[in-house]
C-alpha cells in the first residue's frame, strides 16, 4: 500500500481468479439491475453507464444527485455480491457494512469529471474503490476544486481508500486505455465505489 495525496492506494490487491469471480458475480447484479444512462442534473448525458447494489443505489437525473431505494426502472436493488463485501471487510470494517456498492461501466470514450463524494449523509466511513478491466488514468487532488492535482494509473484488481481527511477531496477519471486489460472480454472498465450512506 502507499498513498497519494492521502489516498490509500492498493496495487494488485485482488489476483486475477479473484477479479473473474468478482466479475462473475456483478453479471448478476447487472441482470437484476440493468445499467442505465444517467444525465447530470443539467439535463447532460454522463459517459458512464451505471447500476447499484444495496440498500441504497446512486443515481441522477434532472431530479439532480441523490441515493434512491429502487432502480430507474422500479426495480429494487441486488444485494452487496459477497466477494465485494469481502474486500470491505478487510480493508474498512467488520462491524458496518457499506449502504451501497456503485457499479460505474466505462466504454472507450468514457470518464469522470473531477468531483467530490458529499452526497451521503455520514463522511466518517470512507469510500472504497475497485478497479476491474480495462486501466483507468485516475486523477487525485485536494478539498478544494482548485488544489493540484496528479494523476495515477488504477489498473484492475487495484483498490483505493478515500478516507479521514480526504473523504471528501477532488477526484476523477481522465480516461480509460481501452483495451489494456484482457479481464471483460469486451473491453471497459469496471469500477465498484462502497459507500456508508446514513
Ligand atoms: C468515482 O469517483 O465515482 C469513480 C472513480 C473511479 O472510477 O475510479
Ligand atoms: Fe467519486
Amino acid at each position: 500500500m502507499f498513498e497519494i495525496g492521502g489516498f490509500e492506494i492498493h496495487k494488485a490487491r485482488l489476483d486475477r481468479p479473484a477479479q473473474l469471480r468478482m466479475v462473475e458475480e456483478l453479471r448478476e447484479v447487472v441482470r437484476a439491475a440493468p445499467l442505465f444512462a444517467p444525465v447530470t442534473p443539467w439535463g447532460k448525458p454522463m459517459s458512464v453507464r451505471m447500476t447499484s447494489a444495496g440498500r441504497y443505489g446512486w443515481v441522477s437525473d434532472r431530479g439532480g444527485y441523490r441515493y434512491a431505494e429502487r432502480h430507474p426502472s422500479g426495480l429494487s436493488w441486488p444485494a452487496i455480491p459477497d466477494s465485494v463485501m469481502a474486500v470491505w471487510r478487510d480493508l474498512v470494517s467488520r462491524d458496518r457494512v457499506p449502504d451501497c456498492c456503485l457499479v460505474n461501466f466505462y466504454g472507450a470514450k468514457a470518464r469522470m469529471g473531477l468531483h467530490r463524494d458529499v452526497d451521503e449523509a455520514d463522511f466518517t466511513w470512507p469510500v472504497l474503490s475497485i478497479s476491474l478491466g480495462d486501466t483507468a488514468v485516475f486523477r487525485i487532488g485536494g478539498l478544494d476544486r482548485g488544489d493540484p492535482t496528479t494523476s495515477t494509473a488504477l489498473e484492475s484488481g487495484d483498490v483505493v481508500v478515500m478516507g479521514g481527511a480526504v473523504r471528501r477531496a477532488y477526484h476523477g477519471v481522465d480516461r480509460i486505455r481501452f483495451g489494456s486489460s484482457s479481464l471483460l472480454g469486451e473491453g471497459g472498465r469496471i469500477n465498484l465505489t462502497l459507500r456508508v450512506v446514513d
